[in-house]
């Protein structure tokens, strides 16, 4: 993405509309969708968290994404700044966001790594022996050095990128490798449909039971909505900042929830088929990806070989598009409001994310530090996607709906008028009502049912963290 480090400097803007959506594209489109999504359905029971989630993207991802690519247009400043130069007594909601950044960074590279890694493994033999290979995943993450190898390797090239802020030329690796990615996880889908036993897994996928749902669920699909749309940390408020004011916000915003949204969706027709078809439980866990695409692949030959590697070279570069932006976001805060140079911010980042990235990967071998009998991977990804994103994204739309203008706010949706945005009233009141309300109450009866499996307690912690920065920030 184009960087630009001061407020005061005119700000570059991304040189065609293609080019920006697919740079938010790039943002939203990655492990959230391939790895996360899949997984999450598949422990959430199918059918009914699928549902759930497609009406979270529709009606809560689709307006929350337009409030943030709005509020970044209209204050042309990335998250902290622009909810500062409002009123300072919000930059709280940046901060959050900013912190969120840091979380998720703390086990997204591990993840990543297992991706890189997988390249290699499959080139070095991963396919020849197809029944060891559920067994070999969970032996390799629960390693406490080798995944860390992959981790390290993986968050250099994010340092790499970042600091030298080419980030432009990963943006066009992406044109080329997203496009790949999308017609592998067609060739997978395909071939996984094809198995004996297939359809089990499209009715699991697609066939809702809400027998199946509780509020741990619900939370679970908003989190996930979020998670993948790169909502509620300021991330898409920095993307919007750069956007041209002739741009149609609307559009843009429709394209990249669509884009993300049947990404999510391929994956999972890529999953389910073949893993019903291979008996596997579809509540396998984080695993699911790494066991799946090579068990499909491992009786192809050199064919087999090839495409297995294609989807994990694109898997990474999937990545790799999502966590730039998730270490942009921290950058830019110490570059804006910190007044570090460039080189630092990065350092200084991605120091504090290795080290969180440690405690993660480690934690899956059983080992590190606990928070109420949860390691630290677990922790992270609760903390975020359940609590940081999806209470910043209605922290977001408070700020938009109470505090900003809805007659500014109807001119920079609609570029003073150029535009028509037929449902702009429906928008508005979704943001200023109906989303912080249902996301309040989503978030509530979801920490409540957390109890119930030991999670309560963590994310408890999370909401106490946004109370007090939130009373600290009102007293500055
Ligand atoms: N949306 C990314 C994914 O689905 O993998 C993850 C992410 C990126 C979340 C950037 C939040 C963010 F700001």
């Amino acid at each position: 993405m184009a960087t630009s480090s001061t407020t005061t400097q005119p700000r570059d803007t991304w040189g065609s509309k293609l080019g920006f959506v697919m740079a938010a594209a790039g943002s939203a489109v990655g492990l959230g969708n391939i790895w996360k999504f899949p997984y999450t359905a598949g422990e959430s029971g199918g059918g009914a968290f699928v549902l759930i989630y497609l009406l979270f993207v529709i009606f809560i991802g689709f307006s929350v994404m337009l409030t943030e690519f709005a509020v970044g247009r209209k204050t042309g400043v990335s998250a902290v700044g622009a909810f500062k130069k409002t009123d300072r007594r919000w930059s709280f909601v940046g901060v959050i966001g900013v912190f969120s950044g840091l979380l998720i960074m703390g086990f997204y590279p591990v993840v990543g790594g297992w991706a890189i890694a997988y390249i290699y493994k499959l080139a070095t033999g991963l396919l020849s022996a197809p029944e060891a290979i559920g067994d070999s995943f969970g032996s390799f993450i629960s390693n406490p050095i080798e995944p860390l190898m992959w981790m390290g390797l993986y968050l250099l090239l994010n340092i790499a990128i970042v600091a030298r802020g080419i980030s432009g030329g990963i943006e066009k690796a992406g044109k080329v490798l997203m496009p790949m990615l999308f017609i592998i996880l067609i060739i997978v889908s395909i071939k996984g449909m094809m198995l004996p036993g297939a359809s089990a897994g499209l009715e699991f996928l697609f066939k809702p039971d809400f027998s199946q749902v509780d509020s741990g669920v619900v939370l679970a699909a908003l989190g996930q909505a979020f998670f993948s749309l790169s909502l509620g940390m300021g991330c898409m408020i920095t993307y919007g900042s750069y956007l041209k004011k002739k741009e149609n916000l609307v559009q843009t915003t429709a394209m990249v929830t669509a884009m993300d949204t049947s990404v999510a969706i391929l994956a999972g027709l890529a999953m389910f088929p073949a893993m019903f078809a291979f008996g596997m439980a579809p509540a396998a866990g984080p695993g699911l990806v790494f066991v799946v695409v090579p068990q499909l692949f491992a009786e192809m030959g050199a064919i087999g070989l090839m495409f297995a590697l294609m989807f994990f070279v694109g898997l990474s570069v999937a990545a790799l598009t999502s966590s730039v932006s998730l270490l942009e976001v921290v950058v830019s805060y110490l570059i804006d409001e910190k007044g570090l140079k460039r080189s630092t911010a990065v350092a200084l980042a991605a120091t504090v994310m290795g080290v969180l990235c440690v405690f993660s990967s480690i934690s899956l071998g059983g080992l590190g530090p606990q928070l109420f009998g949860t390691g630290a991977f677990d922790v992270f990804d609760l903390l975020t996607d359940k609590i940081f994103l999806a209470v910043g994204g209605m922290l977001v739309c408070i700020f938009a709906g109470w505090r900003l203008n809805r007659e500014e706010l109807e001119k920079e949706i609609t570029n003073d008028g150029d535009i028509k945005f037929p449902l702009f009233g429906l928008w508005y009141n979704l943001v200023k009502y109906v989303i912080p309300f249902a996301v309040a109450i989503v978030a509530i009866a979801g920490v409540y049912s957390g109890f119930e499996s030991g999670k309560g307690e963590i994310m408890l912690v999370g909401l106490g963290v946004i109370a007090v920065s939130g009373i600290i920030s009102k007293k500055l």
